[in-house]
């Protein structure tokens, strides 16, 4: 049998329109993707595949499910071989169940953590629907807040009395073992191991995970004492990870995914309100700060998010900071603010669901403009604290994966903070830079054994490396830089370094590397920017037969030309401790011996990985031409490129290090 979590993984992983991609060609079509039905005959497409929501429909034979349905139908799967086949597309380990005797105590020991909330909630809300304890206390608190009949039971709250061991003699009565009932929180074990209740005398909100399943509490005390906690909330358990939950998601999924949008409230008494105003995609992080878990869950049904705040501008401060990782993950991020101390909850209490719906539409505003706003109107004239401003609002933007975004938000923040797009632009370098630097220094601190050419490792072959002297990587780095990045910054690293240097090259006599490497790449368009101001600048030095010293760039006003300069450089130097070994030691000296070679090598790399993008994208070309003409246009080109690509493999083969 395969496990639940291998399951749980694979259908996590599954993207419907990679799956249904795989057998049908699919087109954009709105907010679709279509093509012609695999399950019947069609000329016409009619087949829809819906990448938000995961699932296919054919509107002509009405075939429709999920990735492991149309697995199971296409292919004629079982259920554990269509899982066998995704998890085999995705990469993921299937693992088996062995039950040993131990695990099968920990399945069950699950298992019965959850019948045992599902009975405890059961349990609170006959205590409140139907004790007069309970309905004179617990349901009338709920009334008196406003709540309706139909909201109190959509959400299960319930009630649980005023007394040490109600819950504890009734759990034991139903056989419940008394290590789960503290396992999960329901009751605290004293000194003397006896048991009492977790949650006497409040009013309860059972948290629910995606499936509906309860897998916690929160309870509000009644007390007006301020000295009570309001909420006491279930602990940690097997089958409550707290970081990973939003309160009201499995009522939410659907009206998320509808409106391609989700509010985020701090409480559960704003999510219950906003239900009962009809407004239903809705979740709480249950008053702490948003974690990425949380994040990546709803960011599985909208990449839209409003923040729905109190007014209380100190609290929003110190949120901005959690609501900056919003932006990191690639979030759309507007905020909303009631006016005078109110949250949904209050402000719908007030004045109802229809005026609620209205101040929602017309008050929401852009997170980024948002937080320039309320810093600046802080900093006031101070001009130290509007340079904090500048950075703060700047790193937020940092954040932003989608550069066009990026873009966008600096021309705007450049107009709202009264000062130049080149000065923000180059703030966004700086922080950029540093993040950079950051990763870099973890991953020189996680392999330090690493050879020192930015990234060479990566790509050139062992044998190569071997006769460098140094070692073929064992640990694979982590890559933060595309392959044509590592090549352009290598061909920096190469001109700045060795572009001076003569050489004997082959039938073009006495050259010096660097025109020599600019007039054989002179068809290649360098991408990464910082590269190409450096190689823009020896191209045009060329011209008059100069070529810059590398500390011509130190200087520069691109910082990241600056710094990719004394990097390079850095590169050729410095040894650090890391590197103070044999293999270092003979690594420096070799290189320049094998210059020629390494300068071919080079240009041969580059331009077969230029080859290689070219190639790919006829590919994406050739699945969608269906003019005859065209194929065969694109065919030749394709052809073309594929010789291209098998000589230069073949050159790269014959460098023969001696
Ligand atoms: N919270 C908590 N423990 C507290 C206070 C708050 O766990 N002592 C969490 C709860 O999840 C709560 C959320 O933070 O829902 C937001 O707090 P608050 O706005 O005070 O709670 P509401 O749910 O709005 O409760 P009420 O309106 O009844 O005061
Ligand atoms: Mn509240």
């Amino acid at each position: 049998m395969i496990k639940k979590e291998t399951i749980e993984k694979v259908l996590d992983a599954a993207r419907i329109e990679e799956v249904v991609g795989d057998f049908v060609d699919l087109k954009k079509r709105g907010t679709s993707l279509i093509g012609n039905c695999p399950f019947h005959n069609e000329k016409t497409p009619s087949f829809h595949v819906s990448v938000n929501k995961g699932i296919y429909k054919c509107f002509g034979c009405g075939a429709g499910g999920d990735s492991l349905k149309f697995i199971m139908e296409h292919e004629k799967y079982a259920y554990p071989e269509a899982i066998r086949y995704l998890a085999n597309k995705y990469h993921i380990p299937v693992e088996e169940i062995e039950r040993s005797p131990a695990q099968m105590a920990a399945q069950d020991k699950r298992e019965s953590l959850y019948v045992l909330n599902q009975w405890a909630s059961k349990y609170f809300k006959e205590q409140m629907w139907e004790t007069d304890m309970g309905k004179s206390i617990g349901l009338s608190y709920f009334h008196e807040r406003g709540y309706r009949d139909d909201i109190i039971k959509k959400f299960d709250l319930g009630y649980s009395p005023e007394a040490w061991t109600a819950l504890v003699d009734e759990a034991t009565k139903s056989g419940f073992a008394k290590e789960y009932l503290t396992e999960i929180g329901l009751a605290v074990e004293r000194d003397d191991k006896s048991l009492y209740d977790r949650f006497r005398g409040r009013v309860m909100f059972p948290i629910h995970n995606l499936t509906g399943r309860v897998i916690g509490f929160g309870g509000r005390t009644l007390k007006k004492d301020k000295n009570v906690p309001k909420y006491v909330n279930s602990p940690e358990s097997e089958i409550y990870h707290k970081s990973n939950v939003l309160y009201g998601l499995h009522l939410a999924k659907k009206a998320i995914i509808d409106h391609d949008l989700c509010f985020l409230v701090e409480g559960y008494a704003d999510v219950l309100s906003t239900h009962q105003a009809g407004v239903e995609h809705v979740v709480s992080s249950s008053g702490t700060s948003l974690t990425t878990g949380q994040i990546k869950l709803i960011s599985r049904y909208t990449k839209n998010v409003v923040i729905l705040y109190d007014g209380d501008e100190a609290g929003i401060k110190a949120s901005l900071r959690g609501t900056d990782m919003l932006l990191g993950e690639g979030l759309n991020v507007k905020v909303l603010l009631f006016p005078d101390g109110n949250d949904p909850d209050s402000y719908i209490q007030k004045f109802g669901a229809s005026e609620f719906r209205n101040y929602v539409e017309h008050n929401q505003e852009d997170f980024v403009f948002y937080k320039t706003n309320i810093l600046l109107r802080d900093a006031k004239e101070d001009p130290i604290k509007r340079a904090e401003v500048i950075r703060e609002v700047v790193e937020s933007i940092a954040l932003i994966p989608d550069e066009i975004k990026v873009s966008v938000y600096i021309r705007q923040c450049s107009s709202l903070l009264d000062i130049e797009e080149r000065i923000l632009l180059s703030e966004l370098n700086k922080i950029r830079l540093n993040k950079a630097r950051a990763i870099e220094k973890k991953e020189s601190q996680q392999a330090p054994d690493m050879p020192p050419p930015q990234g060479a490792d990566d790509w050139f072959p062992a044998e190569m490396l071997a006769a460098m002297g140094a070692e073929a990587p064992s640990m694979e780095p982590v890559k933060v830089e595309s392959a044509e990045q590592r090549m352009e910054k290598e061909l920096v690293r190469i001109l700045l370094n060795y572009g001076r240097e003569l050489v004997v090259w082959e039938g073009d006599g006495d050259v010096p590397v660097a025109p020599y490497l600019l007039a054989n790449l002179d068809d290649v368009e360098i991408v990464d920017p910082t590269c190409q101001i450096i190689v823009q600048e020896f191209s045009k030095q060329a011209e008059n037969f100069q070529v810059p010293e590398a500390k011509f760039f130190f200087a520069h006003e691109n910082q990241e030309v600056a710094a990719l300069a004394v990097d390079s450089l850095v590169n050729k130097y410095e040894i650090s401790p890391n590197w103070n070994d044999d293999k270092r030691k003979i690594y420096v000296p070799e290189e320049i011996e094998q210059l020629k070679m390494l300068v071919n090598q080079l240009i041969y790399r580059i331009k077969k990985n230029k080859i290689e993008v070219q190639m790919r994208t006829i590919q994406e070309e050739l699945k969608i031409t269906q003019n005859d003409d065209d194929l065969q246009i694109l065919l030749a080109k394709y052809q073309k490129l594929k010789e291209g690509e098998q000589l230069l493999g073949q050159l790269l083969g014959n460098i023969i290090v001696k």
